[in-house]
């Protein structure tokens, strides 16, 4: 089963513990910090908008994609009230939308589902070339840390009243890669429970591989934080931001 096809539906229920607000007022502030003041923003991998939502509702002319239908199909539905707001079906590797933007983001991990190194530095030279001059690119990912040492090789279970969902994580230290198996039991009626699986994949990078290819890609303004936060990313960081300026 491909990545956020039948997950999709299921995705905010099991987010329910990101608070999308505070996400959005850290990326705010973090666009005071850095005198930056974006109209229009690109969103990229912006799954079922749920950070969408924040931007939209601030007042920004907001263009998200993601390369998942069923994703795009439930941020559609939750944006319907918003009239500054484009989705689009893309791929990050090879995204054309044909002009320029004040600041791009794309959060939430959505740049470890890159498992290549060069199309990482595709992507981040088409972002480059969709940012306008000064424009401002923030983006995180799960760190090395965390996907090789909490989440990889791990099992998670959640038990909730109409979904029982299993987590199996295995990390090959050699690929770097972090593969998800995904197991949802969804309770259909009170006789039984619909089954379904879901493969993701994440590649664990570190820091100074991503800074390598973004100063490859034309990008040398670039600060890293511990995210969440404007600290330094410490050993024990488990998400890392990047807020990278042309
Ligand atoms: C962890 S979810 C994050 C979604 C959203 N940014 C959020 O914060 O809830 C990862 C998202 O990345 C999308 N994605 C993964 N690879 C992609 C690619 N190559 N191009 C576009 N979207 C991609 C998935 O479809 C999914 O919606």
């Amino acid at each position: 089963m491909s990545c956020y096809s039948e997950f999709a539906m299921y995705y905010d229920e099991l987010m329910d513990d990101v608070d999308y607000e505070s996400w959005f007022l850290y990326i705010k502030e973090i666009f005071k910090r850095f005198s930056v003041d974006p109209k229009e923003i690109l969103e990229m991998a912006s799954g079922t908008g749920s950070l969408t939502y924040y931007l939209c509702k601030e007042g920004y002319s907001v263009t998200g994609f993601d390369r998942s239908e069923e994703m795009l199909s439930i941020a559609y539905n939750k944006l319907l009230q918003f009239k500054n707001v484009h989705l689009l079906k893309q791929d990050m590797v090879d995204f054309n939308i044909g002009k320029k933007f004040d600041s791009i983001l794309c959060i939430c991990d959505s740049i470890n589902y890159i498992t290549d190194e060069l199309e990482l530095l595709q992507i981040f030279k088409n972002v480059y070339d969709h940012l306008k001059d000064n424009g401002i690119f923030i983006f995180d990912i799960n760190s090395y840390y965390k996907l090789s040492q909490i989440i990889g090789n791990n099992i998670f279970i959640e038990d909730r009243e109409n979904i029982y969902y299993v987590w199996e994580n295995y990390f090959d230290k050699n690929s770097k890669l972090t593969q998800f198996n995904l197991n949802f039991f969804i309770k259909a009626s009170e006789e039984g429970y619909i089954r379904f699986d879901e493969e993701h994949i994440e590649r664990a990078y570190n820091i100074k591989e991503i800074e390598d290819l973004l100063r490859k890609s034309g990008f040398n303004k670039i600060t890293i934080y511990d995210a969440f936060t404007f600290n330094k990313p410490n050993k024990n960081s488990e998400r890392i931001n990047f807020i990278v300026k042309k």
